[in-house]
């Protein structure tokens, strides 16, 4: 077991390696422990969760609603909760945002804590304090900044995760490795078998290792004034390809990556054999490097990004491997790179990353 903190407004504990049953441990004591989770996380592990009052919300992308927010705050107010309640949010992404979001409007703020049990969870969206909901199909547009007190990483609960969720943490833990850290590239290459048969303890590094990497860009930079931005790295393209194909967020990163990084190499910051590593170690984990998709639908959805600065973006290149840069480039640019970009191999009516 590995335990890393957080710095921030708030301090946080990320705790890698711990079991899931032992989150009693971590609660404050005395505190009025409300769980939220949802259906799926609690058919698969509700035995292991700690006695107290259980909050469903549904499951996936659309349960991040201000919805299920308001059903929330109406199930605290019927258990009476105050600000002695503890919530502890068990299970993926939404429902970390979605209880993160909850203890931090609920009576001003709750304290609360998180089990993450998908990887994409461990190893990013329990990290860093973003929490919050979609509005009208923007995503994350309602939330705020707050750091959970712990998180609570046990890679025995991702057995049950359908594999198809996997992608969207491994992408994110290359990424990771990308923009900050050449060590954990070559780990990677040499346990890219462990890591897609999950080894424990290949998926207890991995995480320690991600964790670490997010951690320190968010405690140098909380509220994403400028080195957070390299969190980014794959994200620009790879919103566009989600929103285009409607394909998992992990495999529409992956192939925002490999965009990146050949634009990296257009720009001379990287050479080509560390292009081809990287797109070796992509194919290892079986992430997809491009995608059969409608070129001008792809142009047009980049320009849509809401992270965007009038007609420059704010976008995350690779000086080498392990090391991001933050530059500026022109919407036409990018429009017109990825006209040229091998990656994207479709014409109109296409519709899949490959
Ligand atoms: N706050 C942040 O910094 C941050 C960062 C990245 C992503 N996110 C958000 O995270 C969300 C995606 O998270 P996700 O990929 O974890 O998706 P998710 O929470 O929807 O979980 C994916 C699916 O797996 C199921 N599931 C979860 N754990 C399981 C387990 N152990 N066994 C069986 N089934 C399980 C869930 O019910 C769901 O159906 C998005 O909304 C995204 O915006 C937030």
């Amino acid at each position: 077991m590995r335990v890393i903190e957080v710095a921030g407004s708030r301090p946080s504990r990320i705790v890698v390696g711990e079991r899931l049953e032992a989150v009693r441990r971590y609660l404050p004591p005395g505190a009025r422990v409300v769980v939220v989770t949802d259906e799926n996380v609690a058919a698969a592990h509700r035995d292991r969760f700690p006695d107290a009052p259980l909050l469903r919300i549904g499951t996936g992308e659309g349960a991040k609603t201000l919805d299920t927010v308001r059903e929330l705050y109406h199930r605290l107010m019927g258990l009476e909760a105050d600000r002695s309640t503890f919530l502890l949010g068990i299970g993926g992404g939404v429902v970390c945002d979605v209880a993160g979001y909850v203890a931090s409007t609920f009576l001003r703020g709750l304290r609360f804590g998180f089990a993450a049990t998908t990887l994409l969870a461990q190893v990013d969206a329990s990290v860093g304090g973003k929490n919050g909901v979609n509005l009208e199909g923007y995503k994350n547009i309602v939330g705020t900044f707050n750091q959970p007190e712990f998180v609570l990483c046990d890679p025995e609960v991702l057995r049950t995760l359908p594999a198809a969720e996997l992608v969207n943490g491994m992408a994110e833990i290359v990424k990771h490795a990308l923009i900050a850290d050449a060590d954990l590239m070559g780990y990677l290459e040499t346990h890219a078998a462990g890591a897609l048969a999950l080894d424990p303890a290949v998926i207890e590094t991995l995480v320690c290792e991600s964790v670490a990497i997010k951690a320190a860009v968010v405690g140098r930079d909380e509220r994403e004034q400028g080195e957070r931005r390299k969190l980014n790295f794959g994200h620009t393209l790879g919103h566009a390809v989600e929103r285009t194909l409607g394909v998992a967020h992990g495999a529409a990163v992956s192939v925002g990556m490999a965009f990146a990084a050949a634009l990296s190499v257009r720009k001379g910051l990287l050479s080509a054999e560390e292009h081809e590593r990287i797109l070796r170690l992509m194919r290892a984990l079986r992430l997809p490097g491009s995608a059969a998709v409608d070129c001008e639908r792809l142009k047009e959805a980049v320009g849509r990004d809401k992270k965007r600065a009038a007609a420059q973006v704010h976008f995350v290149l690779l000086e080498g491997i392990g090391r991001a840069v933050v530059a500026d480039i022109p919407l036409t640019e990018l429009r017109e790179m990825i006209g040229s970009f091998p990656g994207i191999v479709g014409t109109e009516g296409a519709g899949e990353a490959v």
